[in-house]
């Protein structure tokens, strides 16, 4: 393992397309937002095609670019490695980077299996012992609004949370005549609305209520079967929509519905908790807002969450200069570094992303049994 200094840490994405862009941005503008954290080095953007990454990193603030993963892997000026790829990588490249000796940030899903998730999972405890940690990206925890809400029900503000609603509507692929991508095939992506939009859902019932799934009934869809690839006419061995009522051991129930063919609904990820003496919803279209009903009020209400006090804002601006949903990944991105200069095990970690992917697996066998209930433990 190398030395490694407590104040600035070199980081490695490998990815440069969407994901590589929100977590370059992130790294880029950290240091900025969070003077008093430590330092990130944009030191290596990684990928396949030379010259594209070149193109790229210019444009995102990065010194060098390669195309060699073990090379980056054997760079003593690499202290974090950022995966930003497509879930069938996540697993042998984050086993690979912990194994390094390098601490890893990986996007959600963690992986596209169970199995996969366990392997990541273990890795990650034994590097943790080596004092070398991993997380997960699921950053809407990074949410003002949903930290917030997530605040309320730690200080028992919201009483017992019963119910909670977690939707998450895209419609990106409403058109039938959308094309493939990876993100279409089993293959590459694992499952499709499931891995992709149920991941955050679940993450979130997870993160805000503080409780564990122990029974799934879930219900999964794929509404168009086949699209056209490069090569033509290829079919699709992912779901299009998933369905769920999830069983929390703190005696909650949760309802999950995720989608990509919500017509109208671009990210929409809408946010329920009903408690014995209050309750909150949210909207990420509304990022910065959080309807509350608390301390006795019988209705909900509009709260702006941009005050001075409340989680992440005052890094950011006055209040009422509203933030974006880009600004979620530099909130991550200093949570991490934070962690990381105090050698204390970031969150989500490794061991949160396979809990998610359990009941995504959930989802999926009880589906295969018409609805019948499963217990995320059972699943692999
Ligand atoms: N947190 C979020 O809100 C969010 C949103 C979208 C995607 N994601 C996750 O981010 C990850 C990446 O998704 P994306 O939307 O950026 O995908 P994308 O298709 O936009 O980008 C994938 C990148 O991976 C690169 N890549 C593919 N194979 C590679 C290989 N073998 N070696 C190196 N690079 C390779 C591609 O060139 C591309 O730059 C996925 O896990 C996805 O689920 C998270």
């Amino acid at each position: 393992m190398t030395q490694r200094s407590h104040d600035s840490f070199g980081i490695a994405v490998v990815g440069q397309a969407f994901m590589g862009r929100a977590h370059s941005n992130a790294w880029r503008n950290v240091g900025a937002f969070y003077p008093d954290g430590p330092r990130a080095r944009q030191h290596v953007l990684v990928g396949r095609d030379r010259a594209a990454l070149e193109r790229s990193a210019g444009v995102l603030g990065w010194q060098s670019v390669s195309t060699d993963y073990e090379a980056v892997l054997a760079d003593p000026e690499v202290d974090v490695v950022d995966l930003c790829v497509p879930g069938h990588l996540h697993a042998d490249m984050a086993v690979a980077a912990l194994e390094a000796g390098k601490h890893v940030l990986v996007e959600k899903p963690l992986a596209n299996t169970v199995a996969e998730a366990e392997r990541m999972a273990e890795a990650a405890a034994a590097a943790a012992a080596r004092g070398v940690h991993a997380m997960v990206g699921f950053n809407y925890r990074r949410v003002p609004a949903l930290a917030l809400a997530r605040s309320y029900v730690e200080s028992g503000r919201l009483g017992q949370v019963r119910q909670a609603r977690v939707a998450y509507l895209q419609d990106w692929l409403a058109d039938d005549a959308a094309p493939m991508t990876w993100r279409l095939r089993k293959q590459t992506a694992g499952s499709g609305a499931l891995g992709d939009l149920a991941s955050h859902a679940v993450d979130q019932v997870r993160s805000l209520l503080g409780q564990e799934v122990v029974r799934v009934n879930g219900d999964v869809r794929t509404f168009v079967t086949q699209r056209d690839g490069e090569s033509g006419r290829e079919d699709v061995t992912v779901d299009d929509a998933a369905w769920a009522t999830l069983q929390l051991d703190g005696g909650a129930v949760a309802s999950v519905e995720v989608t990509r063919m919500a017509t109208g609904r671009k990210n929409s990820l809408l946010v329920e908790l009903y408690g014995s003496r209050g309750s909150v919803r949210f909207d990420l279209e509304r990022l910065n807002e959080l309807e509350v009903c608390l301390d006795g009020a019988t209705e909900l209400t509009r709260l702006l969450v941009t005050d001075p006090g409340q989680p992440y804002v005052d890094h950011w601006w006055p209040p009422g200069h509203v933030l974006g949903w880009d600004h979620t990944f530099t909130s991550q991105a200093a949570d991490l570094l934070r962690c990381l200069a105090e050698d204390r095990p970031p969150a989500p970690s490794f061991a949160d992303g396979l809990a998610v992917q359990r009941v995504l697996a959930a989802i999926e066998q009880s589906a295969a049994g018409s609805g019948t209930p499963v217990d995320p433990k059972e699943t692999r």
